[in-house]
């Protein structure tokens, strides 16, 4: 049995928490309103007070959140979404930068600067979704649930420099996950760029490029200069082709959040990638453990939004907190639900902390009124 606090258990049954403590006192026990009682004890007080009492387990809660895998006959293709990994200094940030210009007309400059972690470019009319920094606190918590949020990996190598560290843990967490990757050996432009060194490496890591006989697809770039971003992209478009990516745009949204923050002036400000349906202004999302009914919506250009659909980047105001990086985001039917979610996921938190501070433990079963 889980514990809830006397002013909670209060609030719950909307009466008043010294009306609680003196019929606890009645049974001896001498408690004050911040004190923590079990569930058993709680459920005998509602009972008492003349209020029907009603478990409910996780299952009841998250039950029908997610949804089932789409149905073939209702997808269509959706962009692939995209992470660049690699060693640090070997340009990932300056590829992504390059990749954006490359394919933004030169006015629109000024207008993506807009950082929501995520963006679209767009080759021969198809778009691509990139992740932005790839050491994102998103990913280590995506990670550590194993959620799924990226289709494809571009593993930059400096062509100078070699496979490092670094270059290694992005290839185990792209093989991990599932993930294809394409090779991106970067800095071609240095004097002493040695890709045959990069590919040769890469070959003891079981990382088998093309020209090797291998089927992972790579490329030589230069961020700096700008070449073979073309290329790049194609790749890209490639891969995603082999992986017939799809998804059913017409359905309640879920997707996950890249990144998070309180802003002064719009509140809680949370950068969403949808995976599934499609998110529009005025649905009620739950993210965790926070809801909100979606305010506004801002694309990765910071222009407003009434939809996002399926690999769609959207900054999503209207939360009534901050939700966490990493966070599994799903539409509900009305806020009652919303409020049900996120309370129990809150309560199931705070609880988890006073039982790791008490030392006890127990089930999940809540107990509410
Ligand atoms: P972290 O985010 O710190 O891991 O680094 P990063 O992988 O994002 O590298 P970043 O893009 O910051 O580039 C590191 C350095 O390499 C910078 O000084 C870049 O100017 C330089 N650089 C990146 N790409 C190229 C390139 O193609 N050629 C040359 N010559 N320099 C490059
Ligand atoms: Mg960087």
């Amino acid at each position: 049995p889980e514990a809830i606090t006397i002013q909670e258990l209060a609030n719950r049954m909307a009466e008043r928490a010294v009306d609680v403590i003196k019929l606890l006192m009645k049974q001896g026990q001498m408690l004050k309103i911040n004190d923590v009682i079990d569930a058993d004890t709680a459920e005998l007080i509602a009972t008492e007070m003349g209020h029907t009492v009603k478990r409910v387990s996780e299952a009841d809660v998250e039950e029908g959140l997610y949804a089932e895998p789409d149905h073939d006959d209702d997808t269509t293709p959706r962009p692939p979404i995209v992470t660049v990994m690699g060693h640090v200094d070997h340009g990932k940030t300056s590829l992504l930068d390059a990749l954006r210009h490359a394919n933004v007309v030169s006015g629109e400059a000024g207008g993506i600067t807009q950082h929501i972690g995520a963006y679209q470019v767009e080759q021969n009319g198809q778009k691509i979704t990139f992740i932005d920094t790839p050491g994102h606190a998103a990913f280590t918590a995506m990670r550590a649930r194993g959620a799924k949020a990226t289709d494809i990996v571009i593993l930059v190598v400096a062509a100078d420099d070699g496979v490092m560290p670094q270059t290694i843990e992005a290839i185990s967490h792209a093989r991990a996950a599932g993930v294809p990757i394409i090779v991106a050996i970067n800095k071609m432009d240095k004097p002493s760029a040695n890709p045959d060194h990069v590919r040769t490496e890469l070959l003891r890591h079981e990382v088998v490029v093309e020209s090797m006989g291998g089927d992972t697809l790579e490329v030589e770039v230069s961020a700096l200069k700008g070449t073979n971003l073309d290329k790049l992209l194609e790749a890209i478009l490639l891969q995603s082709e082999v992986l017939e990516l799809k998804a059913n745009p017409d359905r309640s949204a879920e997707g996950i959040v890249i990144e998070a923050k309180l802003d002064k002036g719009r509140g809680p400000v949370a950068s969403v990638l949808v995976q599934r349906g499609t998110l529009k202004v005025g649905d009620i999302v739950v993210a965790g453990s926070e809801w909100g009914r979606v305010r506004a919506m801002l694309n990765d250009k910071g222009e407003q939004v009434q939809e996002a659909g399926p690999s769609t980047p959207v900054e999503v105001l209207g939360f009534q907190g901050t939700p966490d990086a990493g966070d599994r985001v799903a539409v509900v039917e009305n806020e009652a639900r919303g409020r049900e979610i996120t309370e129990y996921r809150q309560r199931v938190k705070r609880e988890t902390l006073h039982k790791s501070a008490a030392g006890s433990r127990g089930s999940l079963e809540q107990m509410m009124t």
